[in-house]
């Protein structure tokens, strides 16, 4: 491997989300925490670069999109994913859940219905509710860990008049990559019953070894012309803090909609540093990010090893696609406040509610792998720490009961 991931990178005093303020977050300085969407590694080395040179220029003045970033996202997309994207069918916005509050806002009207699957992403839930929209949510179906799509459900869904789905492909906090058959699905209902898909694939290039992700707007001329696909470097190369990502829209009116969105809350121009760091990412760091799917699957073998081994009362899937591990404790018998309070104050450990992905998220917790293995190591043992001190307390329980 030729990039150094294991080298741990102080991030507190960053005014970093998951590093700062840990004490308003979790009600304690001192946990470890594990659980917001980034990486706790440096980003490759030509993104820092290129925002180097463009910072020794000295002036960041209102800045168009060079036809170099458009071929990078292009270049990007035909490498990683074999679609072909035209450049006029490419939009910029600052951020996904904008993206999403942006398709909303052009697509729909306030009651209209929006289809989400749970569980999921925080922000699916709000983005909806907060443009006063209806929000209609089609369960993921759980079997022995494994998630797929309630078809039927959502068939029904979208024959009672829904107008929009909004997929996450790969699925935030399962793990799950959509197979081409599972989208295929989704896009002929959408065809049956003209349903807009928005489809949120910012964590399409952390697919594990073994799995595959589709576009789903190559799977049928119809979905492409009905889909709006929002892609990003931000999970990819560990930048969501330049707060930059594109939009894929290849129907002309649609787009039109969505330009005109954009144009009337004034978020046309992209940052500077932004824009620099995805032309970098998309250009010059696909090395990089073979390294790193290779560093995170080991973590996430590492991680599935200790749970066999250590706290056979964790059950885990392995995520075919993004660095979150979706961890089922409902073994350990608490509801989902308790929980995820217990692994805080026993084991001083941070990590993501499952119920803030939706009800389906009682008695699990999200854990993010995405760092240094010695900082993944220290979290597994206070995993540890917090499952034998559930253990003593039932033991206790126990013997009181006899
Ligand atoms: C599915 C999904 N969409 C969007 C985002 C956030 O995207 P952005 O920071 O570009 O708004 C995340 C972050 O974790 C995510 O998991």
């Amino acid at each position: 491997m030729v990039f150094d991931f294991d080298k741990p990178i102080e991030r507190s005093n960053t005014h970093s989300v998951k590093w700062d303020n840990l004490d308003t977050t979790f009600g304690a300085a001192d946990v470890l925490p594990m659980w917001v969407a980034d990486m706790d590694f440096a980003c490759p080395k030509p993104i820092l670069d290129s925002i180097e040179e463009r910072n020794r220029h000295g002036i960041f003045g209102y800045t168009t999109h060079p036809d170099s970033l458009y071929e990078s996202v292009i270049g990007w997309m035909k490498k990683r994913h074999g679609w072909n994207v035209a450049k006029e069918w490419i939009l910029y916005s600052p951020g996904v859940v904008t993206s999403l509050n942006l398709a909303i806002m052009s697509f729909t009207q306030p009651g209209d219905s929006v289809i989400i699957q749970s569980p999921v992403y925080p922000p699916f839930f709000s983005v909806v509710k907060n443009n006063d929209r209806t929000l209609v949510v089609n369960p993921l179906i759980e079997k022995s860990g494994y998630y797929s799509i309630d078809f039927k459900n959502l068939e029904d869904q979208m024959a009672s008049g829904c107008k929009m789905m909004i997929l996450c492909s790969p699925h935030n906090p399962v793990g799950r990559v959509w197979t081409r058959t599972e989208l295929d699905r989704i896009a002929k209902l959408c065809e049956k019953y003209e349903v807009l898909l928005i489809s949120d694939e910012i964590h399409s290039d952390l697919i594990m070894p073994g799995h595959k992700h589709t576009p789903i707007a190559t799977v049928s001329q119809y979905i492409k012309q009905n889909s709006v696909t929002c892609i990003a470097p931000s999970k990819t190369f560990n930048v969501p803090g330049l707060t930059t990502s594109a939009v894929i829209i290849p129907n002309p009116k649609l787009r039109m909609e969505f330009k005109k969105t954009i144009n009337r809350i004034g978020i046309g121009m992209s940052n500077v540093f932004g824009m620099v760091a995805m032309e970098a990412a998309y250009t010059h760091g696909e090395s990089w990010l073979e390294d790193l799917i290779i560093y995170l699957d080991d973590n996430i073998n590492c991680l599935m090893e200790y749970l066999e081994t250590n706290i056979p009362e964790i059950k885990v899937t392995k995520p075919q696609g993004t660095y979150l591990v979706w961890l089922d404790c409902r073994a350990l018998n608490m509801d989902g406040k308790t929980l995820h309070k217990f692994m805080i104050n026993k084991g001083k450990l941070g990590l993501n509610n499952g119920l803030d992905f939706g009800p389906d998220g009682e008695g699990f917790l999200r854990m993010n792998i995405a760092c240094p293995r010695v900082t993944l190591e220290e979290g597994l043992n206070r995993l540890n720490k917090a499952v034998k001190a559930w253990r003593n307390s039932n033991n206790q329980k126990d013997s009181k009961d006899i």
